[in-house]
């Protein structure tokens, strides 16, 4: 089953138009539900921190399609995230911090569509950086 990259990418557009700060609000609400991960943080300070995930948020959205991208670029992003000492739990916890954000930012246009398109893609991506095999991307 591949992933709806149109939706994915429209719902994206969508969500930064209206909140250019989505990652702020992201750690405020990964914070917020999961304060064990606050720890892990701090080489960077917060402000970088959100600009090089969004950066990489849009740089994912982009190659969609692109399998080989993906594969090295998430799978060198997961090692580091292993140096970082992020564990496979941990990865729930963003995908469910991602989610909800996303969702309080679309508000009305929240879809149960779009809940399980991004579901898919975050299962994929996370797949990805843990070093699995994702044959539905791209
Ligand atoms: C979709 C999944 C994720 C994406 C796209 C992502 C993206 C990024 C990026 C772009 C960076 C900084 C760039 C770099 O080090 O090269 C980073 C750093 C980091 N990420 Fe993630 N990440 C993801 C999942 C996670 C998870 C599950 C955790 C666990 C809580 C996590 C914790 C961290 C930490 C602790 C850092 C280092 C922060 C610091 O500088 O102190 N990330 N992540």
């Amino acid at each position: 089953m591949g992933l709806n990259v149109q939706l994915l990418r429209d719902s994206f557009a969508l969500v930064v138009e209206r909140e250019p700060e989505v990652t702020h609000l992201f750690y405020d609400v990964l914070f917020r539900r999961f304060p064990q991960a606050r720890g892990l943080f701090g080489r960077r300070t917060q402000r970088e921190q959100e600009i090089m995930l969004r950066d990489m948020l849009v740089a994912i959205i982009d190659h969609l399609e692109d399998a080989s991208w993906l594969g090295g670029q998430l799978g060198a992003l997961g090692q580091k995230h292993v140096g970082y000492g992020v564990t496979p739990e941990m990865y729930g916890w963003v995908g469910a911090a991602l989610l909800e954000t996303l969702e309080t930012i679309a508000g009305a246009d929240w879809t149960p569509a779009l809940a399980s398109a991004w579901t898919e893609a975050y299962a994929a991506i996370s797949s990805l950086m843990q070093g699995g095999v994702q044959p539905s991307v791209g």
